[in-house]
C-alpha cells in the first residue's frame, strides 16, 4: 500500500475541516482565545459561542439560560431507571448509559436535521448534570437535589452535588474549568463522535460513544488518575524521591504530555492560577508544593509539560469534590464541543472510513475441519 499514508495513532494527519476551534496560536474557540473567554465570559456564553457560532447578545444569553434551566429536569421514569443502576457504578458509566437512555425520552431523537440536533444538544447539556448529581447522591444515600434554574450553570452543578449554594470563588473556578474543557478540535472523543455521525447516526449515539472514548486514562480519565498520584505522593518531602523513582521505572505520569501540545498546554497554564487561590482558601498549599516539585522534575528530565488534567484534579479537590466526579465534570462541559462537531460533520458529511495496513498471514489454502 505504498500510495497510502500510514501514521500510527493518526499522528500529524489532518482528518477533516473545522470552524469550531484552532490550536495554531494558543487555543481559540471560533476565533476567541481561551484566555479572553475564561477571563471575561461565563460558561453559558462559551457554550452558546461553540454551539451557535457566536457570542450571545444579552437577550440571546437570557433565552439560552432559560432553555437550559427549563430543560434541566429529567423525566421521573428515566430518573427511576437510572437510579436503579447499582450505586457503586462509576459515574462515567452512569453518564454513558444516561446519555443513551435520554434518547428514548427525546421527542426528536431520530431527527438529524441541523436545528433538531442543536435543540437536542442543548437538552443534553441541560440534563447531564442532573443525572450525574442524582446518581452521585444515591451513593451517599441522599435524595437528589432538584436543579435550580436561577443559578448559573456552574453554580447549579455544585448545588446539585453538594446541596449548598457555592461561594462566588468556587462558582468562578468551576465556571473557568468548564470553559477550558469545552472544546479541543479533533481529540480522540470528538473524533469518535464525528466517526459515528459520519454514518448518519444520531446525536445521542455519537455522544454516548464520545463518553466511552473520554473515560480512558490517556484522555479525560487522566484527571482522576492525577489525584491518585498526588495521594500516593502524600507530602512535599516525598515528591522528589517519588517522581525520580517513577521516571526511572518508566512510569507514565498522568497529567503530563500531550499529542498536539509539545511545549505546553495553554489551558493548564491558565488554570494553575485558580489552583493557587483555592489551595490557600482550603489550606492545602502542600498539594501545590508537591505539584510544583513534580512539574519541575518531569519538565527537566523528560521535557514534558503538564496538560489541563494536572491542575484541574487539584482544583476539583480544593472544591471538596470526590475523585469519581472529575472526568464526569469534563463530560458536562465537552458535550458542547462534541455536539458542535456532530452538527458540523453532518452539515458537510463524508463517511469517515480509513484503510488499515494488513500485517496478518499471507494467502492460505482452505483446510477442512477434520484435517485441522
Ligand atoms: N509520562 C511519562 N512519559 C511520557 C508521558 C507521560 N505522561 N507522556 C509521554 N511520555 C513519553 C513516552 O513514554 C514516549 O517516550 P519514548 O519516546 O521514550 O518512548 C514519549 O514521551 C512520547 O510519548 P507518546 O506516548 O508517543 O506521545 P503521545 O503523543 O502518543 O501521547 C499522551 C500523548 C497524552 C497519550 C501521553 O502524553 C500520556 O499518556 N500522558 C498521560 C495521560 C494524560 O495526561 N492524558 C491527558 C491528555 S490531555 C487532556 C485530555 O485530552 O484528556
Amino acid at each position: 500500500m505504498s500510495e497510502l499514508i500510514y501514521s500510527p495513532g493518526l499522528e500529524g494527519v489532518v482528518a477533516g475541516e473545522t470552524a469550531i476551534s484552532n490550536i495554531a496560536d494558543g487555543l481559540r474557540y471560533r476565533g476567541y482565545s481561551i484566555e479572553d473567554l475564561a477571563q471575561h465570559a461565563c460558561f453559558e456564553e462559551v457554550a452558546h459561542l461553540i454551539l451557535h457560532g457566536d457570542l450571545p447578545t444579552a437577550a440571546q444569553l437570557d433565552a439560552f439560560r432559560g432553555r437550559l434551566g427549563g430543560n434541566a429536569a429529567v423525566d421521573p421514569d428515566l430518573l427511576k431507571l437510572l437510579l436503579a443502576i447499582p450505586a457503586a457504578t462509576p459515574l462515567m458509566d452512569v453518564l454513558r448509559t444516561g446519555t443513551s437512555t435520554l434518547a428514548h425520552w427525546d421527542p426528536e431523537a431520530t431527527d438529524i436535521s441541523h436545528d433538531a440536533q442543536l435543540r437536542k444538544a442543548e437538552r443534553l447539556l441541560a440534563k447531564l448534570p442532573t443525572i450525574m448529581a442524582a446518581h452521585y447522591r444515591l451513593r451517599l444515600s441522599e435524595a437528589p437535589v432538584a436543579p435550580d434554574p436561577d443559578l448559573s450553570f456552574a453554580a447549579n452543578v455544585l448545588w446539585m452535588i453538594q446541596h449548598k449554594v457555592p461561594s462566588r470563588n468556587l462558582e468562578r473556578a468551576m465556571d473557568v474549568s468548564l470553559t477550558l474543557y469545552a472544546e479541543h478540535e479533533f481529540n480522540a472523543s470528538t473524533f469518535t463522535s464525528r466517526v459515528i455521525t459520519s454514518t448518519m447516526s444520531d446525536l445521542h449515539s455519537a455522544i454516548t460513544g464520545a463518553i466511552g472514548a473520554l473515560k480512558g486514562p490517556l484522555h479525560g480519565g487522566a484527571n482522576e488518575r492525577v489525584m491518585a498520584v498526588l495521594e500516593e505522593v502524600g507530602s512535599p518531602d516525598n515528591a522528589e524521591p517519588w517522581i525520580r523513582n517513577a521516571l526511572a521505572n518508566k512510569v507514565r505520569i498522568m497529567g503530563f504530555g500531550h499529542r498536539v501540545y509539545k511545549t505546553g498546554d495553554p489551558r493548564a497554564v491558565y488554570l494553575k492560577t485558580f489552583c493557587r487561590e483555592l489551595a490557600v482558601e482550603s489550606g492545602r498549599e502542600d498539594l501545590e508544593q508537591m505539584a510544583d516539585v513534580i512539574e519541575t522534575i518531569v519538565g527537566d528530565e523528560k521535557g514534558l509539560p503538564p496538560n489541563l488534567d494536572w491542575p484541574s484534579a487539584r482544583l476539583y479537590h480544593y472544591m471538596g469534590l470526590e475523585v469519581d466526579l472529575y472526568t464526569p465534570l469534563f463530560v458536562l462541559s465537552r458535550v458542547v464541543g462534541w455536539s458542535a462537531h456532530v452538527i458540523e460533520q453532518l452539515d458537510n458529511n463524508r463517511l469517515i472510513r480509513p484503510r488499515s495496513k494488513y500485517v496478518g498471514p499471507g494467502p492460505r489454502a482452505w483446510v477442512p475441519i477434520e484435517q485441522r
